[in-house]
């Protein structure tokens, strides 16, 4: 996929931070999306729906849009005027007690929006692998420390998000906070490559939070932080590998 060939979507109403489709770009350019044609994705923390619509329109698959401050209200009347609403369906729920199916989807996408609820060890194998098919991926796009700066993001990033800075870690300390589990088979963290190309879509934007974000950038945003993707890949059931 191609982020400009989505611009028409990406404004300051739709970004919530810094551009979520060069995040997605990225991801799927590293780690292309191999689907059965019933295949289910999730969508989780969407916000206003963008990287859903993306998603949708990328991979022709069935998407579940999850947020918790965007209503499913909301994004489902987007979703209908961007002519995906029969795609799309958009759900109001918190990560941390979801009621999907189990087994439900083939991949679970998450851009600008894990480091908000996912912070703690066992919440991968608590909160959201059971709702994962076997031979799944996860593909999920954050903002974090580098890291050369692991374990000083409230000293570093106070100035700039206050109580907030606890969430922001580096790609070491996600891969250990992703850690473990039987039906997992492997799991990558590192710094992405879009973190230039994603901010500056966002400083441009005419939004009060970007505003906010632009008295930051060149003090603490760029030396400290950076993109942290993580790709988290299922093992295959016996009948998988014999299709
Ligand atoms: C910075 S916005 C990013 C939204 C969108 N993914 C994007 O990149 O434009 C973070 C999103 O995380 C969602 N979020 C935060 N905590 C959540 C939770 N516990 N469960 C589900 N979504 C959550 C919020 O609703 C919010 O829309």
């Amino acid at each position: 996929m191609k982020t400009d060939d989505y611009k028409e979507y990406i404004s300051a109403e739709t970004m919530m931070g810094p551009n979520s489709v060069r995040i997605l770009e990225e991801l799927f350019h590293k780690y292309p999306l191999q689907l059965h044609p019933d295949d289910v994705i999730l969508d989780l923390g969407c916000g206003t729906g963008l990287t859903s619509l993306i998603i949708a329109k990328e991979t022709g698959a069935r998407v579940f849009a999850d947020d918790l401050w965007v209503s499913a209200e909301e994004n489902g009347k987007r979703f209908a005027e961007w002519g995906v609403g029969e795609q799309i369906t958009p759900v109001c729920e918190d990560a941390n007690d979801l009621h999907f199916e189990k087994k439900q989807f083939r991949a679970l996408i998450s851009i600008d929006s894990y480091h908000y609820f996912a912070g703690s060890k066992g919440f991968f194998q608590e909160k959201l692998l059971p709702f994962l098919k076997d031979n799944g991926v996860v593909l999920i796009g954050i903002p974090g420390l580098k890291d050369e700066y692991t374990g000083r993001a409230e000293e570093l990033l106070f100035n700039w998000l206050g109580d907030e800075s606890y969430m922001f870690k580096s790609p070491k300390q996600w891969k250990e906070l992703i850690g473990r589990s039987d039906r997992i088979e492997s799991v990558k963290t590192w710094e992405m490559d879009c973190f230039r190309q994603a901010w500056d879509d966002w400083l441009a934007a005419d939004n009060k939070f970007a505003l906010g974000d632009r008295q930051h950038f060149e003090t603490i945003i760029k030396p400290y932080t950076c993109f942290v993707g993580i790709y988290i890949g299922l093992k295959k059931t016996k009948r998988d590998c014999c299709y």
